[in-house]
């Protein structure tokens, strides 16, 4: 028997996982856009990007001591600035199970080609075997694999007492996940995914045990100035006070202070973790009762609250039709599964998108995968 079409579409149809849905309710005309066409290095744009910092310190509840900067080239620029200028002091260990994970085990063996390097490896789908990472290495790991929809279940498996660093890629993870701030030395995110901000700037949150290395340890190899955390054996202060290494968008910084305000208006970082775990229900909810759908991650305690990341009892081509379907009734857009992870969909869960919307769409699912068949 065949399904009818659904009657009712989510309002709204962006379930990209990067860039992500805007906020609900927003509007460009509510940005302070006071900062625009003014320098950086002004009191008023210095204050704006000041207040980046400080606020992002404060909604996430950073422990004393934690340096926030806003640095160039999005969530790639912070996490190789990272690698760039902590590495090589001790063996390092480097964690991966889908895409990004792999082009960080790619920088640290083929471009900055350290000697000491334990890689360690699982397919879409699993994780590796946290349990075996020795914490006296510095330890490199995606905090949320944006491209399997896995993520690691918690930060018990993180040795308190380590001497190594911990550098966590954790982009599609902050303001949607609890993240054990004192396991974690580096820590790296942008402003277009939960937030829904725009891409363009990275940030790079450290601990002072990763401090405490930026200026004890000086890598052998040269650092572009876009890289450079130190100057003269001392971390630059200023990186982590507004000053940033160069000109930043002063529109992208509006539209990130835009989106904290919303975060502080919704009641702070612990309601949009559970905005985001709502609407993974939801998912959950349509794949526990449909035979044909299933998540990627394979142990539920790893299912992704953000990058939900589904399997499908479809050929490559009929979810390629599915996708293209539900994109041309504006259903729902961008939804393909990442380019080099398994074919299936992918559907952002982050607190801007709403769950009324995802209820919405799971009917539409249910359609187009009937009338792709
Ligand atoms: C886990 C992870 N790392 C890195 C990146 C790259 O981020 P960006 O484009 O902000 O540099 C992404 C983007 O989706 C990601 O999900």
């Amino acid at each position: 028997m065949s399904l009818p079409k659904p009657l009712v579409k989510p309002q709204n149809p962006h379930f990209s996982s990067g860039p992500c849905s805007k906020r609900p309710g927003y509007d460009l005309q509510q940005l302070d856009i006071s900062t625009l066409g003014r320098s950086h290095r002004g009191k008023l744009g210095k204050a704006a990007l000041k207040r980046a910092c400080v606020d992002t310190a404060k909604i996430l509840g950073l422990p004393e001591g934690y340096r926030v900067g806003v640095v160039p080239a999005s969530d790639t620029g912070a996490v190789e600035m990272a690698l760039w200028n902590l590495l090589g002091e001790r063996p390092v260990e480097v964690l991966a199970w889908e895409s990004f994970g792999s082009t960080w085990v790619t920088d640290i063996t083929k471009q900055l080609k350290l000697d000491n390097v334990k890689t360690r490896v699982a397919d879409y789908g699993s994780l590796p075997d946290l349990s075996a990472v020795d914490f006296q290495h510095d330890v490199v790991f995606t905090w949320n694999g944006t491209t399997s929809g896995v993520k690691v279940p918690n930060g018990d498996w993180i040795a308190d007492d380590r001497t190594g660093l911990t550098i966590c890629d954790a982009t599609s993870a902050v303001f949607a996940m609890e993240l054990p701030w004192h396991k974690l030395d580096v820590i790296t995110y942008s402003w277009q995914k939960v937030l829904g901000g725009e891409g363009a700037h990275g940030m790079l949150i450290l601990s002072p045990r990763a401090v405490e290395r930026l200026e004890s340890y000086t890598p052998p190899w040269p650092l572009p100035k876009i890289f450079r955390l130190t100057k003269g054996g001392k971390l630059i202060e200023g990186i982590f006070e507004g000053s940033t290494i160069n000109t930043p968008s002063m529109l992208c910084v509006a539209d990130y202070l835009d989106a904290l305000d919303w975060v502080s208006g919704l009641g702070g970082l612990a309601s949009l973790i559970r905005k985001s775990e709502q609407n993974l229900a939801v998912i959950k909810g349509f794949v526990d009762a449909t035979p044909w759908i299933d998540f990627l991650a394979e142990d539920s305690a790893t299912v992704s609250n953000t990058s939900v990341c589904l399997k499908l009892d479809a050929s490559a081509e009929q979810i390629k039709k599915m996708v293209a379907l539900l994109d041309s009734e504006n259903v729902a857009y961008d939804i393909a599964s990442y380019r080099d992870a398994p074919d299936g969909l992918r559907i952002w869960c982050g607190a801007t998108v709403e769950a009324s919307d995802l209820e919405a769409l799971m009917p539409w699912l249910q359609w187009a995968y009937q009338e792709t068949q």
